[in-house]
Order: C-alpha cells, then structure tokens, then sequence
C-alpha cells in the first residue's frame, strides 16, 4: 500500500504547484517510487512535473468504446486494468495517470468509477500515489480521494480562500473520508497572515506552513517550464519544504 496524499481546496490556490513541489522533493529524497494521479480533467500536473501524457484516461475510453471482442480468456475487468496500466506514463522518476478530458459532454463519472474501482490495485507497487484534484469539492463527494493518509487543503491568502477551506472539511466530515491527517497549507502570502488568523481558525484545520509569493513561480507556470527546474534556493521551493520537513514520512 502506498502513502498516499491528496489536495483540495478552491480554484487557483496552488493545488497543482504544491503537488509538483511535493513530488520534486519526494525525488530529490530518494523516499521511494511515486504514481501521481492527475484527477484534474483540465491536466496541467503533467507540465509542472515536465512529462508528457501520450494518453489520458478519458482517450482509452473512447478508445474501447467501440466494441472490439475482448482478448480471449480475459475479463472485461481484467482487460481496462491492462489498458490502465497502459495508460501510466512511466519516467525514471516518477509515474504519472491522467484523467484527462471526456469527449464532448461526456461525464466524469465513467473515468471516476474506473479509477475509484482500479486505484488500489495499480497503485500498489508504488511508494507514494500523489493525487492532484480538480477545484471544487466534488472530488470528495465521489470519493476518489479520500481514502488518504494525508489530505493538504490548499487556500491562497484570502479570506475567501481561507472560508472555502473550511467548507472543505466540513464536506470531508459529511461522507465520513478516512483521511488520517488533514492540514492546511497557505500559499502565495504577501505580507502579514496575522489579519486572516481569525478566519484560519474558524476553520478548524491545523495549519501546517505557509509558502509565500513566489514570481518564479508564476513564470515557470507560464512558459510550462517543469518546476522541477527552480533553484533550490527560490522562496516557494524552501518553504514547501520546510513544511515537508514536518512530516516524518517524507524523509
Ligand atoms: N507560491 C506561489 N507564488 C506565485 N505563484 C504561485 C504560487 N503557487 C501557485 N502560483 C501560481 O498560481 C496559479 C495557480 O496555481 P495552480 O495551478 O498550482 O493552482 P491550482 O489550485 O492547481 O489551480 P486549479 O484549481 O485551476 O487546478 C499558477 O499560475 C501558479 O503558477
Ligand atoms: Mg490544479
């Protein structure tokens, strides 16, 4: 079983900048081997971790939508597991599934269910299975991640970010998730965080660190550059992991 890791949070927090950053280190660390699960329909993981994604769940899918016989002696089950397994970009580094987008306006759910009902089994042989989600907080209702070892809530400096948060738990407290550990992480701070104290602890979370504004960051988001490639010393990549620090499996 991997230890397995997951955020959420609203839109444009830094979810997927934090997963990045979070994986970089997991390499640099040398901790073991990692899937990362993409389960953003508009995947950009793949660009902040610099690999490319021949082929997305949602494309298998209409891949095998017409329906060919199945290989012989294979179950249907059998057979989108191996086609699953297909579908994991393998570097020397890190292994990335995507979800990637439905055709048209095909619903999530059928590439939901697939990962929900195969997740355990192809991420079994891996170390860590890092889980970037989409923003919003559907992704915990569908329970895809919350079956995690450590869930970072994500919110930007905003009192706005801040009270989604805490929807976040609420919602997670709602289908009973069987997330072991629940932090809150505050990124892109300019300034003091004594004027949003209140509301962070409204929300009830255990504020684990925070990463403060980082322009290089932003830039490397714009040019697609990997973050992989920021200098050990940039702002954002020293905070990650000073938070990284805290938390005894990551080193
Ligand atoms: N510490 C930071 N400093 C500066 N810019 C940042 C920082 N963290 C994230 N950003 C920028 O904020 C934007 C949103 O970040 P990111 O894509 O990681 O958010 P997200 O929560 O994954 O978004 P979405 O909800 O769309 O998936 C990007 O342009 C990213 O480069
Ligand atoms: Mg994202």
């Amino acid at each position: 079983m991997p230890f397995t890791v997951a955020v959420a949070g609203k839109g444009g927090t830094g979810k997927t900048t934090f997963a990045a950053m979070l994986i970089r280190r997991l390499i640099e660390k040398k901790t073991g081997s990692i899937l990362a699960l993409d389960a953003d329909p508009n995947s950009n993981l793949n660009e902040a971790l610099g690999l490319a994604v021949p082929l997305t769940i949602a494309d298998f899918i209409e891949e095998t939508k017409a329906a060919k016989p199945l290989p012989a002696g294979m179950t249907k089950n059998q057979f989108i597991e191996y086609k699953l397994q297909t579908a994991i970009a393998a570097s020397e580094r890190v292994d990335l599934l995507a979800m990637g987008t439905p055709e048209g306006s095909g619903c999530y759910c059928y590439p939901n269910d697939l990962v929900r009902q195969h997740l355990t089994n192809l991420s079994s042989d891996y170390d860590y299975l890092v889980m970037d989600n989409e923003a919003g907080l559907e992704h915990l209702s569908r329970r895809i991640a919350v079956d995690v070892d450590i869930m970072f809530v994500i919110s930007d400096a905003s009192a706005r970010g801040i009270r989604s948060a805490g929807r976040v738990r609420e919602i997670m407290e709602g289908v009973k998730t069987n997330a072991k550990r629940v932090f809150l992480i505050v990124t892109k701070v300019n300034g003091d965080l004594a004027p949003l104290m209140p509301e962070i602890e409204k929300t009830g979370l255990e504020l684990i660190g925070t990463i403060p504004l980082d322009q290089m960051v932003a830039q490397y988001d714009m040019e697609g550059k990997p973050l992989a490639e920021l200098p050990a010393d940039s702002p954002a990549v020293v905070a990650t992991q000073a938070i990284l620090d805290k938390i005894p499996q990551f080193n």
